[in-house]
């Protein structure tokens, strides 16, 4: 792996001292014409930032909620508000509003509530959420590392993987969950390459998959949506793996949209399709995918392209961010646990 690219951090927690600091994020909606990072300092900024997608990707937004709530706190504190512990729910509510689909959200909200209702002093909540945010903010990186590793094991020998969206190390705080798989195994065999698949509408692939291998040097090759199936048929792609937003009891998974596309043609081919996620992805407090909300996004995004309008005036749009890929088209949900099959999740918690 790069220098460069091994240092990235999505998300970080600058701490200016022990009850104050500011989240500094990289703007993934400038990449692949500028690699800048950004300071919020205020809920309403990680709100905005969060569902203008400035900071994308299910673990990524977690670990930026958890830094809003820390923001909360801090604005809280420096008012002296007197209803300091109503207030700061009410901000963690308000983070939680910003996107719908990506369970790391709440999940990380959560983490940060157990917190709060710990109780004490209004310094002694705000530097224990800081201390958290940090903590949840250093393991995301470890917990991809060992999804990498266990992935690394699926990869035949100078595979084509292929993947869909970015599940990279701009997804989450750094190296990856998918991108985690591939790192991993590019570092055993450098033979293995990747094709990504654009992604639209708002081409996460082309912008940010191919931002990220290429400056990593392993080798990608861009594709459009439609063409997966087309290179399946000609046995050029061996394994998928992709990332998840959210994971169902039952292992159903959403993704960005597209993704149950990709497994119907990699079923008809088979080709081996995972999923790579944290065990932060799984809600367990849903029986199937049926009940994950999905996110429907503005119709700009699916009638422009780079602010340039692509279709007819007046045309309808529906602009939905995620679908759901059914358990029985996944061969294998890799966790920072181990592979799993979409039945054994429950193993997974029951073990922990
Ligand atoms: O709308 P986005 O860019 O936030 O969607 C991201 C995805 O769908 C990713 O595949 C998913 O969050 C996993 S990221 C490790």
């Amino acid at each position: 792996m790069s220098e460069f690219h091994s240092k990235i951090k999505t998300v970080e927690w600058i701490k200016t001292s022990e009850l104050d600091g500011i989240s500094r994020m990289v703007d993934q909606t400038l990449i692949p014409y500028e690699y800048k990072k950004i300071d919020i300092k205020t809920t309403k900024q990680m709100y905005d930032a969060i569902k203008t997608m400035i900071v994308r990707g299910a673990p990524a937004i977690g670990i930026s909620g958890a830094h809003g709530v820390a923001l909360c706190a801090i604005e809280l504190l420096k008012k002296n508000e007197e209803n300091f512990v109503e207030e700061l729910k009410k901000g963690i509510d308000y983070l939680n509003s910003s996107r719908p689909t990506a369970v790391n959200l709440s999940w990380a909200l959560n983490e940060q509530l157990k917190i709060v209702e710990k109780g004490g002093t209004k310094e002694e909540i705000t530097h224990a959420l800081i201390e958290n945010a940090i903590k949840l903010e250093n393991e995301d990186i470890e917990i991809n590392k060992k999804i990498g590793d266990f992935g690394a094991q699926i990869v035949p020998k100078g595979a084509t993987i292929l993947t869909h969206c970015n599940a990279g190390a701009l997804a989450t705080v750094g190296y990856g969950t998918a991108l985690g798989v591939v790192r991993s195994a590019y570092a055993n065999d450098n033979t293995i390459q990747v094709f990504a698949d654009e992604t639209r509408p708002r081409q996460q692939g082309a912008r940010i998959t191919t931002f990220e291998l290429v400056e990593d040097g392993i080798p990608v090759t861009l594709i459009t949506d439609g063409m997966c199936s087309y290179f399946m048929k000609k046995g050029m792609i061996d394994v998928v793996v992709v990332g998840a937003d959210r994971i169902a009891a039952n292992g159903d998974t959403a993704n960005k949209i597209g993704t149950y596309t990709v497994a119907i043609a990699a079923k008809y081919h088979n080709v081996p399709f995972y999923i790579a996620a944290p065990k932060s992805t799984i809600d367990m407090s849903i029986k199937t995918g049926d009940e994950i909300p999905i996110e429907l996004r503005g119709e700009e995004e699916v009638t422009t392209i780079n602010g340039k309008k692509i279709c007819a005036d007046g045309v309808k749009v529906i602009n939905p961010s995620f679908d759901v890929t059914p358990n029985e088209l996944i061969d294998g949900i890799i966790t920072e646990c181990g592979i799993f099959k979409p039945q054994e999740l429950k193993n997974l918690f029951m073990k922990s």
